[in-house]
């Protein structure tokens, strides 16, 4: 593969020699051929194909480039050694993906719908989902699934469910939106982010609806909660 590189000269010195060349060869009136051939020969086209000067695995295009932030970082709490009786930890999975090109207002509703589903549910629920933060939310679950069972010793992938779904926002980028007779206004470029917890296990049961009698009941019973000092 480097072999071609190597014979030849230094990428800059080429053409010019051979311009050079050629101008000589014109200027005796001989003709270019011998030149054009030349250029033809050293057309970049014939020696960059073939040799991989920019492999794309060179380039880190995999979510590892992005910034590590609050929510990555909890990935890396370490318990400490459970005692013999204790039920096994369930693992837990944080995942995220930042600045998606979409508004966090659009999101939440999609994250808010898979909140609490197993994965495979919530994987069914948004592959039938036309908008398209659902490509990307389905594309962030399978990455975390993925490093579920790659890093975080889950044996079987559909054993999960989603414990928080979350969505932030993120960098807005101002442009100008150039109206007539030299007005103009600023459009938002909205960005959001998109948080996941897994949590290994099924899903925990809903909670009963809350009453207002049970509000009631709370509430009197914050009252009663009271220490009045200085009292009788
Ligand atoms: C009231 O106090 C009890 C016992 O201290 C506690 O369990 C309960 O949660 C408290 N209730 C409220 C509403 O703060």
């Amino acid at each position: 593969c480097r072999k071609p590189r190597a014979s030849l000269p230094p990428p800059g010195a080429l053409p010019q020699s051979a311009a050079g060349k050629m101008a000589a060869r014109w200027a005796l009136g001989a003709g270019g051929s011998w030149a054009r051939g030349l250029l033809s020969w050293a057309r970049p086209e014939r020696w960059l194909p073939s040799c991989s000067l920019f492999p794309l695995s060179c380039i880190h295009t995999s979510t590892s480039l992005q910034k590590t932030g609050k929510w990555e970082k909890k990935n890396r709490v370490v318990y400490p050694p459970q005692l013999p009786g204790e039920p096994r930890r369930p693992a837990v999975i944080y995942h995220c993906r930042r600045d998606i090109k979409y508004s966090k207002d659009k999101m939440w509703y999609l994250a808010k719908l898979i909140k609490g589903m197993t994965i495979d549910q919530a994987l069914a629920q948004l592959e039938f989902s036309d908008k398209k933060g659902a490509k990307v939310i389905k594309e962030v679950l399978l990455e975390a699934q993925d490093l579920a069972v790659r890093k975080h010793n889950v044996e079987f992938k559909s054993n999960l469910h989603i414990a928080e779904s979350l969505t932030g926002r993120g960098r807005y980028v101002k442009h100008i939106r150039y109206h007539a007779k030299g007005m103009f206004a600023f459009m938002k470029i909205n960005r959001c982010h998109y948080f996941v917890k897994l949590m290994e296990g099924p899903p925990p049961p809903p909670e009963p609806p809350r009453t207002g009698f049970d509000q009631a009941k709370e509430y009197v019973q914050q009252l009663r909660n009271r220490t009045l000092v200085h009292t009788l």
